[in-house]
């Protein structure tokens, strides 16, 4: 008799305590929760009893609010209710790791300002990561991971400064990483996501395990991004979004050549990955060898080896270059301007520009803003201290129409250059992209001082510099605003490839005795000059294979044509539209048969070509209120005959 007596006496004291004390306003916002939210049957919370002392629920000392809700693997299912755990404000931890929630994180959570731990691992929650979480500037703890969650990584995350442990990790997030830079962070892991592009440098001190199994994420601790190692490229039937990201439509043949030229690029990654994992052994085996000896040469070298941390030493490795030569991005002319080095760009996101004579060509974009050109040279003969020289001696060229050479990087496997990046595009797409689809078509007064600006950037290569260019095409002229000052690009290189391969790749501008001598001249130049005058006045490519029509020779054409006194029919029709301007591209065409004469003494020299290129313009200045007041157009032009066909 007496115990139950006491029981209730117990149960009683009990009561008056909760009277006395008791968290009202959570209470009534967990039972708001739970209702409403199916769980498990362990999880009874009596609403008659004190809120302090049910399953998971933790008061502060006072029993006056609720500071920890702790719900692990309790079967809570579906989405968490608005309005209801965003109210418990004073909660320092709240825990509903391992259950079937769904839907949304709720915004409102954003509002538990004292937040220390929150622990959301293993539900489903879908949709992205609220950018409100930045609000809960003590959180020390996010676990996310195992979630169905989208989106980016909001770059607020930093507003956490106290977070010593961000888990991310098996979620469906995408976009790249941002810089997270928070000291104390300790414990990071984005790992089997669906992120891409490079690893800031504020996250490679977490080790591989921590990036692992997402698309396209490349950079310390993981390899290398490209230009040197493109990163596994997602095939383009897995990322639809890959080819609707440029804004042009590809034709069918566009998509099977980036099918295999991407192919081919796995290929090569793979490959040079191989050989960088091979060498990399090699050499950690040879270094150990050296650290047991005592070559004071040895230690000299590996004191630098020292001031870079592992994971950039890693990176070196993995860049390919044996430890004497890392990091030797060499700048020269006015490459100092830039201030980055190999690692940057090891870093950079890249984007391929486009495959060249010479090598491809990458777009890439430098932590700091900066964009260059990057340029991986393939089928290079020239040996190392030849190459340096050579590059030293490009590096020297400056005309504004001529493109700097910026830096070079030189090993064994690799060869690249850096190159300014111009936005405008080349000559080559401007007039032949997109041709009959209501584009804008390059005008006449356009097309001479495109004309005389790669004139002027070639002749002072000739005279100044005593270079050949040995690859005049509308491919290398870059195009800026202003026309005056697009830049002739590629020069120079063709000393690197050995009299073999060089010139013969770019036919339909080759000179007829280069197929011979198979060494470009001053005078070949001319003549690939006056195939690119040729191609401004008609319209046509020489070079059509990248458009998948045979090539043509414009000079034996345009003989052809003219010959049979047909001469107008020689003009791009896209400049039939301005009047008045007959004689003038009758002139340039005489210029341009001029610079394609078969025998290269014959040939102007190329200031003597712009000599006459700028009397053209000046003329065409003139004539410029006289041509604009006339709207009517000349028919059937009274063209002078050709004189000068050779
Ligand atoms: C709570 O108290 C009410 C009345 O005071 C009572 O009807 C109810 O059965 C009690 N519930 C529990 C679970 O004890
Ligand atoms: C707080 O509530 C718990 C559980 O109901 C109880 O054991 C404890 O004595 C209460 N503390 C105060 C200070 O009221
Ligand atoms: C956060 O709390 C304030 C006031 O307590 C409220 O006005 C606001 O709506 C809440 N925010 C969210 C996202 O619920
Ligand atoms: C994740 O979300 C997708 C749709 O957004 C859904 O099809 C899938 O079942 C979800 N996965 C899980 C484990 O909830
Ligand atoms: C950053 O955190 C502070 C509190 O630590 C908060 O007041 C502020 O709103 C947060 N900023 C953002 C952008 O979330
Ligand atoms: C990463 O993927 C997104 C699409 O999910 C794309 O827009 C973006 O360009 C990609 N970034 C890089 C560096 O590949
Ligand atoms: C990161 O998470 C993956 C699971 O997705 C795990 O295998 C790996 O060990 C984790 N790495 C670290 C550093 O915690």
């Amino acid at each position: 008799m007496g115990l139950p007596m006491l029981l209730s006496l117990v149960f009683f004291v009990a009561m008056t305590g909760v009277v006395r004390a008791e968290p009202t306003q959570d209470k009534a916002v967990l039972l708001a929760f739970i209702s409403r939210v199916p769980h498990e049957p362990r999880v009874q919370w009596n609403a008659n009893a004190s809120a302090c002392g049910w399953v998971g629920v933790t008061c502060d000392s006072g029993n006056t609010s609720v500071v920890a809700l702790r719900l692990p693997g309790v079967g809570l299912v579906g989405p968490i209710p608005a309005g209801t755990l965003g109210r418990l404000t004073s909660l320092r931890v709240l825990s509903l790791r391992a259950n079937r929630l769904s839907g949304p994180i709720p915004d409102d959570l954003s509002n538990l300002t004292h937040l220390r731990s929150l622990y959301l691992q293993d539900n489903q929650f879908s949709s992205g990561i609220p950018p409100a979480v930045s609000r809960l500037g003590r959180l020390s703890r996010l676990d996310l991971s195992g979630n169905n969650l989208t989106g980016e990584i909001p770059f607020s995350i930093n507003n956490l400064t106290h977070l010593t442990g961000l888990l991310l990790e098996r979620n469906r997030l995408s976009g790249s990483l941002p810089s997270i830079s928070i000291d104390s962070l300790v414990d990071f892991n984005v790992s089997n996501n669906n992120l891409n592009g490079s690893i800031p440098p504020t996250l490679d001190r977490f080790p591989e395990s921590s990036f692992a199994g997402n698309l396209n994420l490349c950079g310390a601790p993981l390899p290398p991004c490209s230009p040197f190692f493109p990163s596994p490229a997602p095939s383009p039937a897995e990322n639809p979004a890959g080819g609707s990201k440029s804004s042009k439509k590809l034709s069918k043949a566009a998509i099977i050549a980036i099918a295999v030229a991407g192919g081919a690029l796995l290929l090569v990654a793979l490959l040079l990955l191989l050989i960088c994992w091979m060498f990399r052994r090699r050499e950690r085996q040879r270094r150990e060898k050296a650290k047991k000896g005592v070559g004071a040469a040895a230690a000299g070298r590996s004191g630098e080896t020292v001031i870079t941390s592992s994971s950039k030493e890693e990176m070196g490795g993995a860049g390919g270059a044996a430890e004497g030569e890392r990091n030797r991005l060499v700048f020269v002319g006015k490459g100092g301007v830039y201030s980055f080095d190999l690692e940057d760009l090891l870093r950079a996101s890249a984007e391929v520009l486009g495959k060249g004579s010479v090598g491809t060509s990458y777009k890439a974009v430098l932590e700091e803003g900066t964009t260059v050109v990057v340029k991986r040279l393939k089928d290079v003969v020239a040996m190392k201290r030849e190459f340096e020289l050579h590059m030293e001696t490009l590096g020297k060229v400056d005309h504004p129409n001529l493109l700097p050479l910026r830096a070079y990087y030189y090993s064994k496997d690799e060869k690249l250059l850096v190159l300014d990046y111009l936005p405008g595009g080349s000559l080559s797409s401007l007039l032949h992209g997109s041709r009959g689809s209501g584009r804008t078509p390059l005008d006449w007064d356009s097309r001479i001082r495109v004309a005389l600006a790669a004139g002027r950037g070639l002749a002072h290569l000739h005279t100044a510099a005593r270079l050949v260019h040995g690859n005049v095409k509308a491919s290398n002229v870059l195009l800026r605003q202003d026309l005056e000052s697009a830049t002739l690009s590629d020069y120079g290189l063709h000393p690197l490839f050995g009299s073999s391969a060089a010139p013969n790749r770019v036919p339909g501008y080759r000179a007829p005795e280069v197929v011979q001598t198979r060494r470009p001249t001053f005078e070949s130049d001319v003549y690939s000059f006056g195939v690119l005058l040729l191609e401004l006045l008609t319209g046509k490519a020489p070079n059509q294979a990248a458009l998948g029509e045979d090539g043509i020779d414009l000079p034996v054409w345009v003989r052809s044509v003219v010959r049979e006194e047909w001469t107008a029919e020689v003009f791009d029709v896209e400049l039939m539209r301005y009047p008045n301007i007959e004689e003038e591209m009758v002139q340039l065409l005489q210029i341009a048969m001029a610079c394609v004469a078969d025998v290269p003494d014959a040939r102007p020299v190329m200031p003597e070509v712009n000599r006459m290129m700028e009397e053209l313009l000046n003329r065409t200045e003139g004539d410029d209120a006289l041509r604009g007041s006339s709207d009517d157009r000349s028919k059937g032009p009274s063209t002078p005959p050709i004189a000068t066909t050779p």
